[in-house]
């Protein structure tokens, strides 16, 4: 591949801050176009592990209530595991949430509190991966970083027409973004990263795309074969595998449901849970002897395979499980327990 033309790449930026000037969306962890102010880097982090995670839409309500409830990096380190897990309930993959606290546990303890003011110090912290560090030094310091998540991905596939499938396009996408990152003293690398962020998710949007209003489109090589919605490439996808098991919900004669704490280590590990068989072997039974009915299934599509799960009810006590109200559970428990939880009570 060869690198492409300096005079485009200049073009390409120059229109693409002037319509971030315009078009920017207001975010709370976001300060305007052009601000001389930076976000605090607490904030630019809690919210870019959250949005690896969801979408805008969904993310900003978390990140109001995590900021609220704890408002520091420290705040959110002293905090018991099972509050952050809680909170993060219904974002997903719960290994982020403990790379979260590690991370800040981390910042708090070996910093004093600040995060480290570059992308390698950043990247040296535990739990926080190549984006977020890029993300970071560019969104909270002003650092040239080059900031590359699937939306960034798939503008650079399409402006440049990258025929190499995705996953193994990546180098190659990343380092047309590496060419395209202007330097810091020409745009703010924060609002450089956050204005192809934008882009990517608004308007150079996976299926259908909106060219007509895309600022990009003179200089995009997808635009003018016709069809741009034809890249990124992939490769044909490999179906997800199915696992199969059996979930309890055990409730009393208060209206509570019993609950246990997951083992430590695996999918959602250490997180409160309805108890259920193992996933893998279908081994283990009911949590106490009672007259368990089957009321149905419920399934849940994980990072790595796909879940259904025979919801059984039954009315009892038992010692050695942990009893919430169903409304507090409903609110707190992971998305798969909450469906067979709802399944349960319907
Ligand atoms: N997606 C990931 N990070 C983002 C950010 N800072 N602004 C908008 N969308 C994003």
């Amino acid at each position: 591949m060869s690198p492409p033309d300096s005079d485009r790449l200049a073009a390409i930026r120059s229109a693409l801050m002037a319509w971030y000037a315009v078009h920017a969306r207001a975010l709370p962890w976001r300060m305007p176009p052009g601000s001389p102010q930076r976000t605090d880097p607490y904030r630019v982090w809690l919210s870019e592990v959250m949005l690896q995670q969801t979408t805008v839409p969904h993310a900003t309500p978390y990140f109001q209530a995590f900021i609220a409830r704890w408002p520091t990096v420290g705040a959110l380190a002293a905090a018991p595991d099972e509050a952050v897990m809680g909170a993060w309930a219904g974002l997903g993959y719960y290994a982020r949430a403990r790379n979260l606290l590690a991370c800040a546990r981390a910042v708090a303890r070996e910093h004093g509190g600040v995060f480290p003011d570059t992308e390698d110090g950043l990247r040296a912290l535990p739990g926080l991966g190549a984006y977020t560090a890029a993300a970071v030094a560019a969104i909270a310091f002003g650092r040239r970083a080059v900031v590359v998540d699937g939306n960034v991905e798939r503008v650079m596939a399409r402006l440049f027409t990258v025929n190499t499938p995705l996953p193994k396009a990546r180098p190659e996408l990343r380092a047309l973004a590496d060419a395209l990152t202007p330097e810091p003293e020409a745009f703010d690398p924060g609002d450089w990263a956050q204005a192809l962020m934008d882009l990517g998710s608004r308007i150079c949007r996976p299926r259908s795309p909106l060219c007509g209003t895309c600022p990009l489109a003179g200089g995009c090589q997808a635009w003018a074969s016709g069809t741009p919605e034809v890249w990124p490439k992939k490769l044909a996808k490999v179906p997800k595998p199915r696992r199969e098991g059996v979930v309890w919900v055990l409730l009393d004669e208060a209206g509570r449901v019993g609950l246990l704490k997951r083992p430590d280590k695996g999918l959602l590990g250490g997180m409160l849970g309805l108890p259920t068989s193992g996933w893998d072997t279908g081994e283990g039974g009911p949590p106490v002897a009672a007259d368990w009915r089957d009321v149905g299934t419920v399934r849940h599509v994980f990072t790595h395979f796909e879940l259904a799960l025979t919801v059984m009810r039954a009315e009892g006590e038992a010692a050695n499980m942990i009893w919430r109200e169903v409304a507090e559970a409903g609110a707190t428990l992971p998305t798969v327990f909450r469906k067979a939880l709802m399944r349960a009570l319907a």
